[in-house]
């Protein structure tokens, strides 16, 4: 559409930050008819997203967005919101433990989510709902002190990055995990401000879901133990982008109205296999 019609049209808005697999999954399932704003760190990725979901009719604009920095996610709310009301955020951009280091994973992952909810719970549109992909790996964190959980969930998110706790991380998987379990707190704690404005606010926790990045893992140094973990868990296999897509659409549609600020777990049971069943011999590795 030219730009000058759209701008005048002002479409209903869906906003994707993280153009990968797993976003795009989710994507398709809710922009038909709406605009479809791609925002991505790897300008390129999102540009390929887009060229792969306009060929099947949806209507994109492509920007540049680091979603560690602040400026830059200002700018992607001014980008969405001069398109139309933003009817859904979709949070799929992150860095895995073997992608980056711990200071990066803990901007990225944890500063930049935190402030991504800050600032479109500022203009999230009645009847909108948000959706922040977090990760099992969060579930495997013990329980934290209560005093940990609350500074995780209410922090300034300028405050966040110095916490004492988080300071003491050295080791990369630690920081994900903390990361995936500041943001399904952070969802807890902003469903309220979400809710205020009619919107809904919920996090999924995916397990082993197949996208370069598993696939990358699944034929690497690291795949008999991958193998081994899918034999271990109760589903047998791992998971696919378009199912992790269909509990988002799920969660963003009418039909879940009544759920909010919570947590969802789609990891073919790995989780409860770690903690109980025949996973429990990862709790010395992972
Ligand atoms: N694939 C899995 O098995 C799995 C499991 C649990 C959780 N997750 C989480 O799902 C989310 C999506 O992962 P995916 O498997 O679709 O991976 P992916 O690599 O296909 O997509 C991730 C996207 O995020 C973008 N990105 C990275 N850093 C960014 C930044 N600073 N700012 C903006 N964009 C950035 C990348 O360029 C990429 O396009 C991630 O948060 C990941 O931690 C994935």
């Amino acid at each position: 559409m030219h730009e000058a019609a759209r701008i005048m049209n002002r479409q209903e808005t869906i906003v994707l930050i993280g153009a990968g697999s797993i976003g795009q999954a989710i994507a398709r399932r809710v922009a038909a008819g709406r605009h479809l704003v791609l925002a991505d760190y790897n300008e390129a990725n999102a540009r390929l997203a887009a060229k792969t979901l306009e060929e099947a009719g949806f209507d994109c604009s492509v920007t540049r967005c680091d979603l560690g920095s602040r400026t830059d996610i200002c700018a992607l709310v001014e980008h969405a919101t001069a398109r139309g009301p933003v009817k859904g955020v979709i949070n799929a951009a992150g860095v895995s433990p073997s992608q980056a280091p711990v200071t990066e994973i803990l901007r990225v992952d944890l500063y930049g989510t935190s402030v991504l909810l800050e600032e479109f719970g500022k203009v999230i549109a009645e009847g909108g709902s948000g959706i922040i992909i977090a990760s099992q790996s969060g579930h495997r964190l013990p329980a934290l002190p209560e005093e940990q959980n609350s500074a995780l969930a209410t922090t300034p998110c300028e405050g966040l990055l110095a916490l004492p706790f988080l300071r003491e991380i050295t080791d990369t998987l630690k920081a994900y995990q903390y990361s995936k379990r500041c943001n399904v707190l952070r969802v807890m704690m902003e469903a309220t401000r979400w809710g205020r404005r009619g919107a809904t606010l919920n996090s999924i926790s995916p397990g082993i879901i197949i996208t370069p990045l598993a696939n990358d893992e699944l034929h690497g140094p690291r795949k008999d133990g991958y193998l081994r973990m899918i034999e271990g868990m109760p589903a047998r296999r791992a998971g696919t982008p378009d199912e992790v897509g269909d509990l988002a659409a799920f969660l963003m549609s009418s039909r879940g109205r009544f759920i909010s600020g919570t947590d969802l777990l789609i990891d073919g049971g790995c989780t409860a296999s770690y903690w109980y069943g025949d996973l429990q011999y990862l709790k010395t590795t992972h």
